[in-house]
């Protein structure tokens, strides 16, 4: 089997290219390798996934209409998992552009693709919790009412959704989206609180943290969050009960909601550091509280996540102390 991934000098795309590999698959790489953080990161992550005689990367930008279509190699295409996009919430309040032509635009050069390619490969995607906006749930499940949107971003990942509805519908092409719950571990982003605290802890310099603390992630370690994108592209039709095509999605997180002041006590006891907190109101794009209700990827796919939170950030740690480049990213 051939599977195309997008965004694969990605945190998530590098980690779910690097799984397949192992699997014996053959990945067809493409990333525009953007600065949005360390381009020397993600051409690490890259030279990781070059190793294997199973790889071929092409660069590339999603947004060019038609872009996909002069891929080398298209016609073996059994699946695509699309997972590049332009990350980060808050990120989407200064700089909004970007979000609309990766996400959007890119989404549907992504579903173009797939519905013009003679084989109709199916298409796992990268959603997002944020689509759930602001809401007064304590568990987030897939058929729950969105509130409103919190960011650009959040728009961008609901669009996504409803052009793949539309797609699935109208051209008869198999999806799966996948809202991801803050993903975090080692290959992992610099933008992100992990790693930023991670950063600050070791410097001696005090950690930011907003909203007074106030806050709860469902955090997912990286290998639980590619055992669930393994598990949907390796098991392509479980959970389908029929033959029709559908498009259906799916939470993947861990299920629980961890106060913010568990991931700071994890990082202190990860770097054996005695952390100071500078304390910040609330930032716009934020959400108060995330928690994935995975009770359908459980049923369908069998998924069940593993690493806790203190382990997921244990292992993070080692891993960014393992060298010392790695903080000058
Ligand atoms: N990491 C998380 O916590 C998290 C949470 C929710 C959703 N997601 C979603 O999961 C997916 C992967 O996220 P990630 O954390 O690996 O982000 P990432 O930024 O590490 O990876 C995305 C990759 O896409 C590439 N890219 C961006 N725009 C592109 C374009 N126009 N054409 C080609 N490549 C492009 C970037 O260069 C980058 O390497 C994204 O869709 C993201 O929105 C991630």
């Amino acid at each position: 089997m051939t599977i195309l991934v997008t965004g694969c000098a990605g945190f998530i795309g590098h980690a779910v290219s690097l799984a397949l590999l192992g699997e014996g698959y053959r990945v067809i790489g493409v990333d525009s390798l953007n600065a949005y953080y360390s381009v020397t990161l993600k051409r690490l992550r890259l030279a990781q996934l070059l190793k294997s005689p199973l790889f071929e990367f092409h660069q590339l930008d999603l947004a060019t209409p038609d872009v996909l279509m002069d891929l080398p190699g298209k016609a073996d295409i059994d699946q695509v998992i699309h997972l590049a996009a332009q990350a980060g919430v808050r990120h989407s309040m200064d700089n909004p552009f970007p979000y609309v032509t990766a996400n959007v635009v890119g989404h549907l050069s992504v579903l173009e693709f797939c519905r013009r390619m003679p084989a109709r490969p199916k298409l796992i995607y990268a959603s997002s919790s944020s689509v759930y906006g602001i809401s007064e749930q304590s568990m987030l499940a897939e058929g729950d009412i969105a509130g409103p949107p919190a960011s650009l971003y959040a728009v961008t990942k609901q669009a996504d959704e409803l052009m793949s509805q539309a797609y699935s519908s109208l051209y008869g092409i198999d999806q799966i989206g996948l809202r991801f719950f803050t993903v975090y571990g080692p290959w992992g982003r610099p933008d992100m609180a992990y790693w930023l605290f991670t950063a600050k802890a070791l410097a001696g310099e005090p950690l930011e943290v907003f909203n007074y603390g106030e806050m709860e992630r469902d955090f997912t370690y990286i290998d639980d969050a590619v055992a669930g994108v393994l598990a949907v592209v390796l098991n392509a039709g479980a959970g389908d009960g029929q033959t029709q095509t559908q498009h259906r999605i799916y939470n993947l997180g861990s299920g629980r909601a961890e106060p913010l002041q568990s991931l700071v006590d994890a990082v202190a006891m990860a770097t054996d550091r005695t952390v100071q907190i500078e304390h910040h109101p609330h930032q716009p794009g934020d959400v108060k509280r995330t928690c994935a209700d995975i009770s359908q990827l459980r049923a369908d796919y069998g998924y069940e996540p593993k690493v806790q939170l203190t382990e997921g950030i244990r292992r993070f740690v080692a891993w960014y102390q393992s060298d010392p480049e790695l903080a000058q990213l």
